[in-house]
C-alpha cells in the first residue's frame, strides 16, 4: 500500500498531484497543434453517424453525471448539437424516449456501474448508437458500447474521484471540437486557439498544484464550517456540484453546489457568517453577475472563497479568500477549477481526521442497482 502510494498519504492526493500526467496521457496523439486537429481512433468508425445526429443524450452517475453536464455546455456550445444529460438511473425508469436518431453516450469511469450499463442497454435496445467514455480498459460498459474514448487516467483507487473527472471533461472537450470541426459550426481560428490552449492545460495545472499549501491554510480555518455552498455558471455550474459532493463524501461536511442565480430562490435564506460560500468565478459573460451573488452573500455576513482567474482582480479584491488560477478560454476552465476543490475537500477531511480514501458508506463501483 506505501509503496503504491508513491509516498503520498492518501491515494486520493496522490491522484490529484498525478493529474497533470493523467491529462498529457488522456491527450497524447489525440491533439495536432500544428494542424489544428484532433485524432479520436475509437470514433472513426462512427463518426458520419455522429456528425449527422438530431441528439446526444449523456447519461452518468455521480462525479461522471457532473463531467456530463459539462459536456452539455461543450458539446451545444461547439458543436451545436442539442444535449440532454440523464441520472443513468432515471433514464432507465422511465420510459425514455429515444431511437435509432439519437446518441447514447454514457461516461463511466470503472465501466460497471449497474444503473449507467442499464441505461446503456435501454438505449441500444431501441437502436441509438451507444458511446461510451470509460477509464478502465476492457470494462463491461467499454465492451458493451458501439464505440468510444478511453480516459487514460490510470488506475483511480481513492474512492473520491479526481482524475478520471478532469480527465472525462478533457476526452468531452476534444469530442466537442472534433464534432464541432466536422459540423462545421466552430470557427477554425477559435479550434486552433482551443486546440493550442488544450494542450497546455497539464502544465497549468501544475501551477495550481504548485500553490497547494495555501489551499491547505485555507483548509484549516474551515476544517468545522457545519455547512458549505458552492456556486458557479455555464462551465462552472457542474463544477459547484462537483466541488460539494467531493466534500459531502470525504470530510461529512453538509454541502450543496448551485447554479449561482438559483441562490437568491432558497440557498440565500441559509447565508450567515457559519457559512463559507466557495465561489468559481471563471472570468467570462457572466462575470458581472458573479460579482452581484458575492455581493448579496457578503452582505449577509457570508464568507466567500473565490475559485477565479487570476487576472479576476474585481472578484479577487471582493472576496476573503482567494484560490486563483492561470487563464484559459472559459469552456477549458472547467479543467482548473477543479483542481483547488479537490484541494480544500481533501485538507479539510484530513483535518477532521476522516478515513479519506474510504469514505464510510461510500463504494468505488456502485454495481447494485
Ligand atoms: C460511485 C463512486 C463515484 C463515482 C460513481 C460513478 O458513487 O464513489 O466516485 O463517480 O460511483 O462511477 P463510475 O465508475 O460509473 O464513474
Amino acid at each position: 500500500d506505501e509503496i503504491e502510494k508513491g509516498g503520498y498519504p492518501h491515494f486520493m492526493l496522490k491522484e490529484i498531484f498525478e493529474q497533470p500526467r493523467a491529462l498529457a496521457d488522456c491527450l497524447r496523439g489525440r491533439l495536432n497543434v500544428e494542424n489544428s486537429s484532433v485524432q479520436l481512433g475509437g470514433l472513426t468508425d462512427i463518426m458520419d453517424r455522429l456528425e449527422g445526429a438530431e441528439r446526444l443524450i449523456i447519461a452518468a452517475c455521480g462525479t461522471s453525471w457532473h463531467s456530463g453536464l459539462v459536456g452539455e455546455y461543450l458539446f451545444e456550445h461547439l458543436a451545436k448539437l442539442p444535449v440532454e444529460v440523464e441520472y443513468a438511473s432515471e433514464f432507465r425508469y422511465r420510459e425514455p424516449l429515444i431511437s435509432e436518431d439519437d446518441v447514447m453516450l454514457v461516461i463511466s469511469q470503472s465501466g460497471e456501474t449497474a444503473d449507467t450499463l442499464a441505461a446503456l442497454r435501454t438505449a441500444r435496445e431501441r437502436g441509438a448508437l451507444a458511446l461510451g467514455i470509460c477509464n478502465v480498459v476492457g470494462s463491461t460498459i467499454a465492451r458493451d458500447t458501439d464505440a468510444g474514448v478511453y480516459t487514460h487516467a490510470g488506475p483511480e483507487i481513492g474512492v473520491a474521484s479526481t482524475k478520471a473527472f478532469t480527465t472525462q471533461v478533457a476526452v468531452l472537450t476534444m469530442m466537442a471540437i472534433l464534432l464541432g470541426q466536422k459540423r462545421n459550426t466552430i470557427d477554425s481560428a477559435y479550434a486552433a486557439r482551443l486546440i493550442r490552449e488544450l494542450n497546455g492545460i497539464p502544465e497549468k495545472i501544475e501551477k495550481i498544484l504548485d500553490h497547494s499549501e495555501s489551499v491547505k491554510n485555507m483548509a484549516e480555518l474551515f476544517t468545522y464550517a457545519p455547512n458549505f455552498l458552492y456556486l458557479g455558471r455555464t462551465y462552472n455550474f457542474p463544477v459547484a456540484l462537483e466541488g460539494a459532493l467531493k466534500l459531502k463524501e470525504i470530510s461529512y461536511i453538509h454541502a450543496e453546489g448551485y447554479p449561482a442565480a438559483e441562490m437568491k430562490h432558497g440557498p440565500i435564506a441559509l447565508i450567515d457568517k457559519m457559512m463559507p460560500v466557495v465561489v468559481i468565478a471563471a472570468t467570462d459573460h457572466t462575470n458581472d453577475k458573479m460579482i452581484s451573488n458575492i455581493e448579496e452573500v457578503k452582505a449577509r455576513g457570508g464568507r466567500i472563497i473565490a475559485i477565479t482567474g487570476e487576472e479576476n482582480s474585481e472578484v479577487i479584491d471582493l472576496a476573503e479568500f482567494n484560490c486563483p488560477i492561470p487563464e484559459t478560454e472559459d469552456c477549458l476552465s472547467p479543467l482548473l477549477t477543479a483542481i483547488p476543490l479537490q484541494l480544500l475537500s481533501y485538507y479539510i477531511a484530513v483535518n477532521r481526521g476522516c478515513d479519506v480514501d474510504q469514505p464510510r458508506n461510500l463504494a468505488k463501483s456502485v454495481t447494485v442497482e
